[in-house]
């Protein structure tokens, strides 16, 4: 246990990275602070009313001590900038290689999907030393997902996917919070997170196996839906083709260009008129009653994964 006095165990790479620049602010805030101190209290003493110093020097200037003071803490505070710059945009982006997790947040719980199907609550159990990525959204009000031991929180918003990734770097039993007031019971929205080895990992979603993974589920959603219908190249064809569409830039009727993220999949599943396709007309239904959350995120990693090497193994028709 590595648990110091000020903060949690640190149980991910995020959690050394960012304890190090709190250090390093705290390192240097505390350096000038004694150092404005014990000045200031040094002048007060010898400069007292009484005390016979020295008072004849008078303000001259004193351009190398001028230049000293401001270029250093200058240089200081970009490298300081450029340090937390450097760790919150790499927060920000998930390694290609991550593995995908959905969480739904609702009053008041917290539901996690598993790319191999399993779903659980308040509990998520992660492998060790592997990239996770979250996205998120709530059914209701905001939420916010905090596990201290990894030193990541991100709001959970509703209407809107929200991301963040973590590489889990001990093996433990952890806090899981939701850190933005909810409602009456925001204090027991509580779960525990679960970091395993790969193997034992691979165990827990092998037992009590629910139906299908994220990818089958999805699926059978996207014909149950009649996505088919639409989105199959061939005469009937009238919507964009998905094969390959995950990552790639879209160019929308209006000219502007967006990029096929997950959020912009939920979006346009949701609420089709939204970022209508150059050269496709707003035929497509809304969805947003009909499908749920948990639904929504099988669908999306279900056209995630068309067009990549992988359906092709997995010997599935190009849509
Ligand atoms: Cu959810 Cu507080």
């Amino acid at each position: 246990m590595s648990e110091s006095l000020f903060m949690p165990e640190q149980a991910s790479l995020q959690a050394v990275q960012l304890d190090a620049l709190y250090y390093g602010l705290m390192g240097v805030t505390v350096f000038f602070s004694l150092l404005i101190t014990v000045l200031l209290a040094v002048f007060a003493v010898r400069y007292r009313k009484g005390s016979t110093v020295n008072r004849t020097m008078t303000a001259k200037g004193f351009l190398a001590l001028e230049l000293t003071w401001t270029i250093i803490p200058l240089l200081i505070g970009i490298g300081l900038f450029g340090w937390g710059a450097k760790l919150y945009v790499d927060g920000r982006t998930p390694p290609d290689d991550a593995m995908d997790l959905y969480v739904v947040g609702l009053q008041w719980m917290w539901k996690i999907q598993h790319p191999q199907g399993k779903q659980e609550n308040n509990e998520l159990h992660v492998p060790v030393n592997r990239p996770v990525k979250l996205t998120m959204i709530s059914q209701d009000v905001i939420h916010s997902f905090f596990i201290p031991a990894f030193r990541i929180k991100q709001d959970v918003l509703p209407g809107r996917y929200t991301t963040q990734w973590f590489e889990a770097t001990k093996v433990g039993e952890y806090h899981l919070f939701c850190a933005e007031y909810c409602g009456t019971s925001h204090a027991s929205m509580i779960g525990k997170v679960f970091v395993m080895e790969p193997a034992e990992y691979e165990r827990w979603l092998s037992s009590s196996s629910t139906g299908g993974t994220m990818l089958s589920s999805g699926a059978q959603l996207f014909s149950r839906f009649a996505c088919n219908t639409c989105h199959t190249e061939g005469p009937s064809q009238r919507g964009p083709s998905l094969a390959g569409l995950f990552g790639k830039p879209v160019t929308l009727q209006n000219g502007e260009s967006v990029k096929a993220d997950e959020e912009y999949l939920r979006e346009s599943i949701l609420y089709s008129n939204a970022k209508v396709v150059e050269g496709y007309q707003p035929i497509m239904p809304l969805f947003a009653s009909q499908i749920a959350p948990d639904q929504l995120s099988q669908l999306i990693e279900y056209i995630k994964s068309l067009g990549s090497p992988d359906s092709l193994l997995r010997g599935e028709t190009k849509p």
